[in-house]
């Protein structure tokens, strides 16, 4: 049976990578994670990555607490660089190649992003991961996971989380709180539900990007989604 997807984007948290940690990187959940991610590769599917940084640094908090913002997100952007390279080597030790691009201009240690030379690397089935959100503050990963995305040409933009899917309320303090199946990027944005910042919504909604959001705990979803379950909560124009 042939996957239903040729190319997708797959954003992942920072904070996934912790495991039961409260900070860093768990190399058992990266070890996992890479299996995963190469599970689907082998299917032939073209898989770009975005990669939060949060397991490492948060932004937000310390820009709340006094921080400039900008200079808060560019040591978060060094976050994601962080794990892009953790996870590029858990994928190389399991004899996937990888190439990290970053946003930022780091060349000692990774490649620019430079949007015709990703497309070869997955046109090669090698995994594309894009460090560094955007390269601008202001800008989340999931806005970069968005752009990455629409810039690459996928099929469908995945975020990976640990519930099922968009809830109409949180099902945590909300017993009657309904997953939705399908629901429209306008949707999304009107009742504000917390899927992803409205940048992102906006991007995809205004490029006709799919976005589905799953629960990346249960291990062979991912798998189960590129042969078209349905799975958690898709998001449409
Ligand atoms: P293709 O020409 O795309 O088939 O790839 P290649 O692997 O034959 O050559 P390339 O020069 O693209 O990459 C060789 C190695 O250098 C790979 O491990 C890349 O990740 C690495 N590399 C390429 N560009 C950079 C860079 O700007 N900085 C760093 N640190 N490494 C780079």
């Amino acid at each position: 049976m042939k996957p239903v997807f040729k190319r997708i984007l797959l954003k992942l948290s920072g904070e996934a990578l912790m495991g039961a940690e409260d900070y860093g990187i768990d190399p058992k959940v990266i070890g996992a994670l890479a299996n995963e991610i190469i599970e689907v590769s082998e299917l032939g599917v073209q898989i770009g990555l975005v990669i939060g940084g949060g397991n490492i640094f948060r932004g937000v908090g310390l820009a709340r607490s006094g921080m400039d913002r900008a200079t808060a997100d560019h040591m978060g952007m060094l976050a994601t660089v962080m794990n892009a390279l953790a996870l590029q080597d858990a994928l190389e030790k399991r004899g996937v190649t990888a190439r990290v691009m970053s946003a930022l201009k780091i060349n000692e240690i990774c490649e620019d992003y430079i949007r015709r030379r990703a497309l070869r690397h997955l046109e090669k089935n090698r995994i594309a991961i894009f460090a560094a959100g955007t390269g601008n503050p202001f800008f989340t990963t999931d806005s970069a996971a968005a752009l990455r995305a629409i810039e690459i040409g996928a099929d469908l933009l995945l975020k990976a989380t640990k519930v099922d899917g968009i809830y109409s309320s949180d099902p945590k303090f909300n017993p009657d709180a309904k997953r939705y199946e399908h629901i429209s990027f306008d949707q999304v944005l009107q009742e504000k539900l917390a899927v992803m910042d409205a940048t992102a919504i906006a991007l995809c909604r205004d490029y006709k990007m799919p976005l589905r959001i799953y629960n990346m705990t249960r291990h062979g979803d991912l798998k189960r989604l590129m042969y078209g379950e349905s799975l958690g909560t898709l998001v449409t124009v």
